[in-house]
């Protein structure tokens, strides 16, 4: 792993421990007949770190903007430490904020243009300075702000848009899929250093992305966003081991996905009719809709040469693909095709025996949800 070179120095917040709640209460937003957003309730806790994460067109970007104050909502109320800030402009909501294109000012050097976040707000001169040089030592760029963005690479042009957004001590970053133009080494580190900061600052984040590996990674709470609405929010396991729907579990990872008839529903269990699987004891979060499946994630099913108790199935194998770290298994089992993942090292050097295999799983990783296709 690459050093982290971001300062993790604790920097004093004093008196600031309770600020950088962010909320939306009903907040939509229409352009024409399109509807971006659509009835947005949301709440980020102080220090909390917030992904929105959903595919491009669900009204991520357009939320962002309406809590910056650079679009107008249609309806609903943008609250900022429990203040409405619906008629405040963008700079005065004390919000530190990072587009997808870091818009540097290209004739400026890197401690112009964090200083220039600086000068909107009328701070004297010297201190200015001061203030700019110590954001991009925070961000490991102490030594380079003579340099133009041009003279940068894209992830240190990147951390001076962060330097930029942190400097005049928001309440709140916001980061609109700040990392999307880096490539994916560059990617990962940011996200760990992007990490640290807000952690050793305490400050809260709403983040973007429709990564879903880069949302697993950040957040202390992923909200994914379908069609300008939230269709679910948790916390990243939770979201991934217990999808509502299958395309939530879809959206999230690979996933097997068995319709499937209920035979019982009693609170967090359900037992479900699987057809050829046979009957099976599931987790349940109480969705309920016209057709049902239940969602095992390919790394929670298991081989054995012989039958188990609980969950399981006789299988017949049908492609082992080695991918390096893991082994993708494809097999049948009670008239279904199913996909298994293990890890290589699990895996072991012996083949597989195509027949008299036997596949099983947890109870409790396996999820009642709504069919929605
Ligand atoms: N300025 C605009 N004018 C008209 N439609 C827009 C505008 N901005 C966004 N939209 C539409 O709003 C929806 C949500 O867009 P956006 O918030 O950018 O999604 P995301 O960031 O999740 O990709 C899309 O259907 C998009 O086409
Ligand atoms: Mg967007």
């Amino acid at each position: 792993m690459t050093a982290s070179v971001v300062s993790a120095e604790p920097i004093s917040r004093a008196g600031n421990a309770t600020h950088g709640a962010i909320e939306l209460r009903q907040v939509s937003k229409s352009y024409g007949d399109v509807l971006a957003v659509d009835q947005l309730d949301l709440m980020v806790q102080p220090g909390e770190f917030v992904t929105l994460l959903g595919p491009s067109g669900s009204g991520k970007t357009t939320t962002m903007m309406m809590v910056a104050g650079f679009e107008e909502h249609t309806a609903g109320s943008v609250l900022i430490d429990g203040r409405p800030v619906d008629t405040l402009p963008p700079r005065e909501r004390n919000l530190g904020v990072v587009f997808q294109n870091y818009a540097l000012f290209p004739h400026m050097s890197a401690l112009e243009n964090v200083e220039f976040a600086l000068r909107m707000r009328k701070v004297p001169r010297a201190e200015r300075r001061q203030r700019a040089a110590d954001a991009l030592d925070r961000v490991g760029l102490g030594k380079m702000g003579d340099r133009k963005p041009r003279q940068l690479s894209g992830g240190q042009q990147q951390r001076v848009a962060l330097a930029r957004a942190l400097v005049f001590n928001p309440a709140a970053l916001l980061l609109d899929e700040p990392m999307a133009a880096l490539d994916k080494r560059l990617r990962e580190q940011m996200q760990e250093e992007i990490k640290t900061l807000q952690k050793s600052l305490g400050i809260s984040v709403l983040f973007v992305t429709h990564d879903q590996d880069e949302a697993m990674a950040m957040s202390d709470r992923i909200v994914v966003m379908r069609d300008g609405k939230i269709v679910q929010a948790g916390p990243p396991s939770d979201v991934y081991n217990h999808p509502l729907t299958d395309w939530v579990a879809s959206f999230l990872g690979d996933t097997n996905l068995i319709p499937c008839t209920i035979v019982e529903r009693n609170g967090e269990e359900a037992v479900v009719d699987l057809g050829g699987l046979g009957l099976a004891r599931v987790r349940d979060r109480g969705a309920s809709g016209e057709n049902y499946a239940v969602s095992i994630r390919p790394e929670h099913l298991k081989f054995s040469t012989r039958a188990a108790e609980g969950n399981g199935c006789t299988a017949t194998l049908v492609s082992s693909t080695n991918l390096g770290a893991t082994v993708r298994h494809r097999l049948t089992a009670g008239g279904h095709e199913l996909q298994l993942r293990e890890l290589s090292s699990d895996a072991g050097d012996s083949l597989l025996p195509e027949e008299g295999l036997w596949v099983s799983w947890d109870a409790d990783k396996a999820q009642l949800l709504v069919l929605e296709s």
